[in-house]
């Protein structure tokens, strides 16, 4: 590994004016795998240029698509010839992705292909056993390293069956996995999430001309059912994907922490899923609000305003709320550090299978800013004072992006600025962070 790049962000007087966010993480990932198996053209705008979705483009472009980038997120794909995926030549690295890897690992088991995973440090230590569990339901064969982990090799298992799948974990990435399995199974398969977790998978289906059914389970419970038919084709389409609410987080929480910023965010994604933050930061006393509301490719999008309201306040945060903040927890914890008073959060255990343990993470860099804190097993509880807190200290990040850009977010405001260790894993979400965040009024510097 190259040497750590270090960042200070220092205390900034306010943050103004419009920034434009790049395209959603998790449709861009999700785009291209399906342009991979559609008839024909898709045309995608607003594409992620980031390190992540880039080795998803290598990946489907072993896979056998056609991929052309015309530049400024424009790319075309052309799905493999007659439907039929080729076997990839080399060992596919999806590089820091856990999105990248899980929902590939999916799709090509049903695909009668040979394929071989592998990623970056980090990648290798996350649990790939909740993927190859219900694959392996179905028919698929995997050989996974000691550990259930990668490097895997996803064997030709010939044939898929269509499951019914009530999912153990709230995942996007495990549900998501086992529809893009199923599109290549015979029969029904059924998913069943006790949570709802982000639908982008079942949304973007749809808009390539995929029949998938998703109702409640029943009237009064928040449980999910999501019904597809194997071997449906799909249709090359255009999709233009909206800015990632994942990376708008960080200059709506900033925004909603210095003194006299107004900032707007145009054409963001505002799934229902994907905004929990936004409802809670509300909850807690931040002016945020949408406007030019709209639908794209079966997506809501709208402009995010924010205005700083004075101090926020504490909060509660229980398990049924996760899902739809899973990314943005630590960035929220930024913000429950500078509220009024103390904030609960609890169902955490995922955050520490996420790149690092950003529980662990979190608490750490926290305390070392002068911040009082406990954490559980899956618990976080952090002590606000409605007061910025000191800062000045030197926070590790593990190579976890959402780390990186949470502790940089939160020395806009400390009394003295914080120094995270390494910046180059901002790459692999949100490229232009830096330059997006001191074109608002940040003081972001090596
Ligand atoms: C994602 C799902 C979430 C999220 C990740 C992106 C997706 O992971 O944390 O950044 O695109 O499906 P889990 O499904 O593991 O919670």
């Amino acid at each position: 590994m190259s040497v750590l790049r270090p960042l200070t962000s220092a205390q900034s007087s306010s943050l103004s004016g419009m920034a434009r966010i790049p395209g959603d993480k998790s449709m861009s990932h999700r785009v291209l795998m399906l342009g991979l198996l559609a008839e024909g053209e898709t045309m995608i705008s607003g594409l992620l240029e980031s390190e992540d979705v880039l080795n998803t483009a290598m990946a489907i472009r072993a896979l056998g698509a056609r991929v052309v980038d015309e530049g400024d997120g424009l790319w075309r794909i052309y799905g493999a010839e007659n439907g039929l995926l080729t076997a990839p030549s080399h060992i596919l690295d999806m590089g820091n992705s856990g999105t990248g890897v899980r929902l590939l690992m999916g799709l090509v088991s049903g695909q009668n292909i040979s394929v071989t995973f592998t990623g970056d440090s980090s990648l290798l230590k996350r649990p790939m056993r909740r993927i190859t569990e219900p694959l392996e339901r179905m028919g698929g064969r995997f050989d996974l390293s000691d550990g259930g982990i990668l490097p895997v090799i996803v064997q030709n298992s010939g044939h898929l069956e269509a499951i019914s799948y009530r999912l153990p974990v709230a995942s996007a990435q495990v549900k998501s996995a086992v529809i893009l399995a199923a599109l290549g199974a015979e029969g029904m398969t059924t998913v069943i999430e006790d949570r709802p977790t982000r639908d982008h998978t079942e949304n973007m289906l749809r808009h390539f001309g995929v029949n998938i059914v998703t109702e409640k389970e029943s009237d009064d419970g928040c449980g999910w059912v999501i019904k597809l038919e194997g071997k449906q084709p799909l249709l090359g389409c255009a999709v233009d994907i909206p800015g990632d609410p994942s990376s708008a987080a960080f200059p709506v929480v900033a925004a909603s922490l210095v003194k006299d910023s107004v900032i707007r965010l145009p054409h963001i994604g505002v799934n229902e899923r994907r905004v929990g933050l936004y409802k809670i930061l509300q909850e807690m006393g931040a002016d945020i609000r949408f406007e030019n509301s709209h639908r794209e490719a079966g997506e809501p999008v709208a402009d995010v305003i924010v205005k700083y309201n004075g101090p926020l306040k504490g909060v509660t945060i229980l398990p049924e709320d996760v899902p739809g903040m899973i990314d943005e927890i630590p960035v929220l914890a930024m913000a429950a550090a500078c509220a009024e008073g103390t904030t609960k959060m609890s169902g955490l255990a995922e955050l520490r299978v996420k790149e690092s343990d950003r529980l662990q993470m979190v608490a750490e860099g926290l305390k070392k800013c002068g911040v009082a804190l406990e954490t559980g097993e899956d618990s976080l509880t952090i002590h606000g004072t409605g007061q910025p807190p000191r800062g000045g200290a030197l926070v590790e990040t593990a190579y976890d992006h959402r780390i990186a850009m949470s502790f940089l977010v939160l020395g806009m405001v400390t009394n003295d600025p914080v120094q995270i260790d390494d910046s180059r894993s901002i790459v692999t979400s949100f490229p232009i962070f830096t330059d997006l965040m001191n074109n608002l009024g940040a003081s972001i510097d090596s």
